[in-house]
């Protein structure tokens, strides 16, 4: 199992939240620290859709730094930005040749970009560019040149996978030889989905999130604002159907759980409590993430080094691989 190669893209479309923290960064990381792990920033998928240099280099910039200061050691995880790596546009060319144009349009982000357009009586194409309709294709080429064979990602991500797949084995199947690892997408069974401050799925697309890096007086308030029933302090309260102690048990140890789930059954506990609780815990946690979060956004000279050093590396994997496809395929 040991030289099993874990890679994941990581979009960078702004700072992550508890969701993103708890769904996506700490079971990444996880499986790094066992596994040979290739993580990197998908500047060019972001692009489709942020037109902004600054913005997109801050995002950038936040992404890797979320990251570091979450755990990722740059010396044991290969980390680097999509865009240093000239190969991945170069294989992208490649596999164009062997994706079936019906197989972006069946596509689901495409599909619903034109379901929206059809919605609202546009043209169906209208405000898509190539970017996102070739979109699963840069996102093949992102996994086939790195031989992953597991591809951690959200539910939302396992059809283009699916697509990497179907592109590598007509490759494969056209040159009659193992040209590419069949990848396959790492869903983290365990992780539950994280609510947000209203109680559905925590979700910039709902603006429920809690960031990972608020100050304390900005996390205080959030946690204050979390949607709560209308109980009174002296009635019993019911911990498993409550939002604030979902998120309670992903930043307690199991001692304090039950001591507070205790506390919500016995009543005599107001909502004001149970919150400042939940605080007290969450700021715990943070409180060393955010200070080397802070660090580096202080000097992003440090997250330039990394993953400068990280594209010199995964430049060099790259270069090799696209050698071999070059003479396998005739070029
Ligand atoms: P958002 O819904 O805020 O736009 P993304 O779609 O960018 O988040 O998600 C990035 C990663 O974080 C994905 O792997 C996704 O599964 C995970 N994730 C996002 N929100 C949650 C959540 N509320 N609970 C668990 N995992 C989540
Ligand atoms: N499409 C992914 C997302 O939206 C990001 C991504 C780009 C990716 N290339 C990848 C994920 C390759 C896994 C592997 O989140």
């Amino acid at each position: 199992m040991e030289n099993k190669v874990y890679l994941t893209g990581i979009k960078p479309t702004g700072t992550p939240h508890i969701g993103n923290y708890f769904g996506a960064i700490r079971p990444a990381l996880k499986a790094a620290a066992s596994f040979e792990a290739r993580y990197f920033i998908a500047d060019y998928h972001a692009l489709n859709t942020v037109k902004d240099p600054a913005e997109l280099r801050r995002n950038t910039y936040e992404v890797a730094a979320a990251w570091m200061a979450c755990g990722l050691d740059p010396e044991k995880t290969l980390f680097y930005r999509q865009s240093d790596i000239p190969q991945v546009f170069e294989l992208s060319v490649l596999l164009n040749a062997f994706t079936a144009k019906g197989l972006m349009n069946r596509a689901h982000a495409y599909k619903a970009a034109v379901a929206l357009n059809l919605e609202k009586g546009e043209d169906p194409d209208s405000g898509i560019n190539m970017g996102l309709y070739t979109y699963p294709v840069l996102m093949a080429a992102d996994i086939l040149l790195f031989d992953a064979d597991f591809v951690p990602v959200g539910k939302d991500q396992v059809q283009h996978i699916e697509i990497a797949v179907d592109i590598a084995e007509a490759v494969n199947r056209n040159y009659g030889k193992e040209l590419f690892r069949i990848p396959q997408p790492y869903l983290e069974e365990s992780s539950q989905v994280i609510p947000g401050s209203d109680g559905r799925k925590m979700s910039k697309s709902y603006n429920n999130t809690i960031s990972l890096f608020l100050s304390e007086a900005q996390l205080r308030k959030q946690v204050m604002r979390i949607v709560t029933n209308s109980q009174g302090v002296e009635e019993a309260k019911d911990p498993d159907s409550c939002n604030v102690f979902s998120l309670y048990k992903l930043f307690a140890t199991p001692e304090e759980q039950a001591a507070l789930a205790a506390r919500y059954r016995a009543g005599g506990m107001g909502w004001g409590d149970a919150k400042k609780e939940l605080f007290d815990k969450m700021n715990r946690m943070l409180t060393p993430i955010r200070d080397r979060y802070t660090a580096l956004m202080a000097d992003p000279s440090v997250i330039d080094e990394a993953l400068n050093r990280g594209a010199e590396r995964a430049r060099q994997l790259a270069r090799r691989k696209m050698e071999k496809l070059r003479r396998a395929v005739g070029l």
